[in-house]
């Protein structure tokens, strides 16, 4: 058990510090610089990626803040019409064209229940499907039409960390695939995404090397009443993943929130006893969410940031810096996430690799 954790006490640490490599299996092989492209080896038929309408991303937990992610990168990079549903909730009806829409399944498993339902719905209704996984011959590698590997290798830690990266960053290829295809994505911009990805590996192990201000933040924070985390666009699903992780493992409370709905309700939970921590990079109009962590700032509360290298903002009570990986950013801000609510978990003597009432794999609907 020791030497399968690598030096480690828990498999999660092992596997947070394991995603510069997760990343790099994760692009390995497919980058095309010279044409500004990628090679998925995706079996779809001729023409069917470029003429799609619409596709629908579908998943639970840590996946569907992915895919949420993935759904703005969609949008932004191959100007395609994506929706997210929680997988639990998702039925296939209501005017859609099943053979111009595209039904990706995102699951680490493979064997999400959940999942495996939503998309045998949309296979039923006729729609194309696609399955973005972790695990070689999983359930939903045969129920989709297709299948594309995240290659993050084995995740043992029931808290998704490494994946959800390598989620993000194969959904990003696949984005710029299909950019290329319909010809919505230049080659200039193309490369500067490309690019910006080949950077993510290096700007992730920095953060990691930064591990001891992140101890030492989670010694400083670790008997708060509740932790509140914000972001926009880009920022808002890395929130909702960073507030999942605290609660899955600490078994504190903590929310994400849309870093622009804080004033809507939330601020009212806000004091002294509630560090905010804030997604201050590019891609999530950090100015403003700075604006809305000041509003907290006012009512007490402490605010850690993780913020763009070279960005000025307010003062923070600590921040803490993100390479420059442009869109990519918000995603290296959540391994400083993933770091703290494994310290806060730690420090509480928490079963870390096993909590409570959770399971790696939820295999009943
Ligand atoms: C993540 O930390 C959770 N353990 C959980 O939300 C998980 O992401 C969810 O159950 C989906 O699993 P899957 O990716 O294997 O489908």
């Amino acid at each position: 058990d020791a030497a399968e954790k690598g030096g480690y006490e828990h498999y999660m640490r092992k596997e947070i510090h394991e995603q510069p490599t997760a990343l790099r299996q994760a692009l390995s092989g497919r980058i095309d610089l010279d044409r500004a492209g990628v090679d998925l080896d995706l079996e779809f038929p001729q023409g069917c990626l470029e003429s799609l309408e619409e596709i629908q991303l579908v998943a639970c937990g840590t996946s569907y803040y992915a895919s949420q992610y993935a759904a703005q990168l969609l949008e932004e990079v191959a100007d395609v019409r994506a929706t997210v549903e929680i997988a639990s909730e998702y039925e296939f009806d209501g005017g859609r064209d099943p053979w111009r829409t595209l039904v990706i399944a995102v699951t680490q498993s493979g064997e999400t229940a959940d999942t495996l339902g939503a998309i045998r719905r949309a296979a039923g209704a006729g729609a194309r499907t696609l399955a973005v996984t972790n695990t070689l011959g999983s359930s939903v590698t045969r129920e989709a039409d297709d299948t594309l590997f995240i290659r993050a290798g084995p995740e043992i830690g029931v808290a998704a960390t490494k994946t959800f990266v390598s989620q993000v960053a194969t959904l990003a290829l696949l984005a710029v695939d299909i950019g290329r295809g319909r010809g919505t994505l230049s080659t200039a911009d193309a490369r500067d995404l490309l690019g910006d990805l080949r950077g993510l590996p290096g700007a992730v192990q920095q953060v990691l090397d930064e591990e001891d201000r992140v101890l030492k933040a989670a010694r400083e924070f670790r008997d708060s009443e509740s932790f509140f985390f914000v972001g926009r666009r880009f920022g808002y699903p890395v929130a909702l993943e960073g507030a999942l992780k605290l609660k899955e493992i600490s078994y504190d409370h903590a929310e994400g929130f849309a870093a622009g709905e804080l004033k809507h309700g939330p601020l009212a939970l806000v004091t002294d006893k509630t560090p905010v921590l804030a997604v201050l990079t590019d891609g999530t109009r950090a100015g403003e969410t700075m604006n809305n962590v000041t509003e907290a700032q006012t009512r007490g509360a402490p605010a850690i940031g993780a913020v763009s290298a070279g960005l000025e903002t307010g003062s923070l009570d600590i921040g803490l810096e993100v390479p420059n990986v442009g869109i990519f950013e918000p995603l290296v801000a959540n391994v400083y996430f993933q770091l703290f609510a494994y310290h806060v978990a730690n420090l509480k003597g928490r079963s870390i690799d096993k909590p409570r009432n959770l399971a790696k794999s939820v295999t009943v609907e």
